[in-house]
């Protein structure tokens, strides 16, 4: 059975204080009721350590939102994967959409940061997902497609082993759309078949696809219960302990 995961990403949001209280009281939560999933908090860099500190011998696992594509040296503002390994985190996100647009991140760049964080040890949650022109013009399968190969697909198998899937429509981040469980079944499907064609089909079936997208309490349930989607990447509900919580639950 592949593992089912709910990541938390909490992008630019919460100071430090705030953050720690809002892992404080999830990590206390999960620690009475242990959750069926594997619950990730993706938080700033400056929680890192912190976050660790207080997540210590419990069941919750600490992951960063980005990292550097260099291993160390002169390259002012960037936080390198062990950097991040040392504070205690297991995971990276790499690729996600945000640092797509904005920074300016292509699919190399991302191969680069994805082989450098699973060389430190880190497990990285790559995230791909078509704007939604894409959608509308029918090319979501064909731009997702590209995301996965050019983004994965040097790496070796043992290394796609610790390699989760996100897919995000970009179209339904933090808009309040979702995609229906029939269009997220489809396209995850779509990824497990890219996998299984590249890598063989147990390493394919092995293989965890998160859904990210305005997922939230009301409609996790409905999107996990289909057969590919193995958890949630989850932005906004992340930030409010109940919300979360409700997601991780909503895992069968
Ligand atoms: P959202 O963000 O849940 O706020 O839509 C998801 C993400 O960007 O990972």
């Amino acid at each position: 059975m592949r593992k089912k995961i709910v990541a938390g990403n909490w992008k630019m949001n919460m100071e430090l204080a705030e953050g720690l209280k809002l892992a404080e009281s999830v990590d206390t939560y999960f620690r009475l009721k242990p959750s069926r999933a594997e619950v990730v908090l993706c938080t700033p860099f400056i929680h890192l350590a912190g976050v660790a500190e207080l997540l210590k011998d419990g069941k919750l696992c600490l992951g960063a939102q980005n990292c550097a594509s260099e291993p160390s040296g002169a390259y002012t503002g960037e936080i390198s994967p062990a950097m991040i390994k040392s504070t205690g985190a297991g995971y990276v996100i790499i690729g996600h959409s945000e640092r797509r647009s904005y920074y300016h991140e292509d699919n190399d760049i991302l191969n680069r940061k994805a082989k450098l964080a699973l060389s430190n040890g880190l497990k990285v949650i790559f995230c791909v997902g078509e704007v939604l022109g894409e959608r509308e013009s029918g090319k979501h399968f064909e731009v997702v497609k590209n995301q996965v190969e050019n983004g994965l697909f040097n790496l070796t198998a043992e290394e796609i082993t610790n390699v989760v899937v996100a897919y995000e429509p970009v179209w339904a981040i933090g808009t309040g759309l979702t995609a229906t469980p029939e269009q997220a079944q489809e396209i995850h499907q779509f990824i497990r078949g890219l996998f299984s064609e590249k890598y063989g089909k147990e390493i394919a079936e092995n293989l965890t696809i998160l859904y990210g997208g305005s997922c939230k309490p009301s409609n996790a349930a409905e999107i996990f219960s289909m057969p590919d989607v193995d958890g949630g990447l989850i932005g906004g509900a992340a930030l409010k302990k109940d919300d979360f919580i409700a997601i991780v639950e909503a895992i069968r």
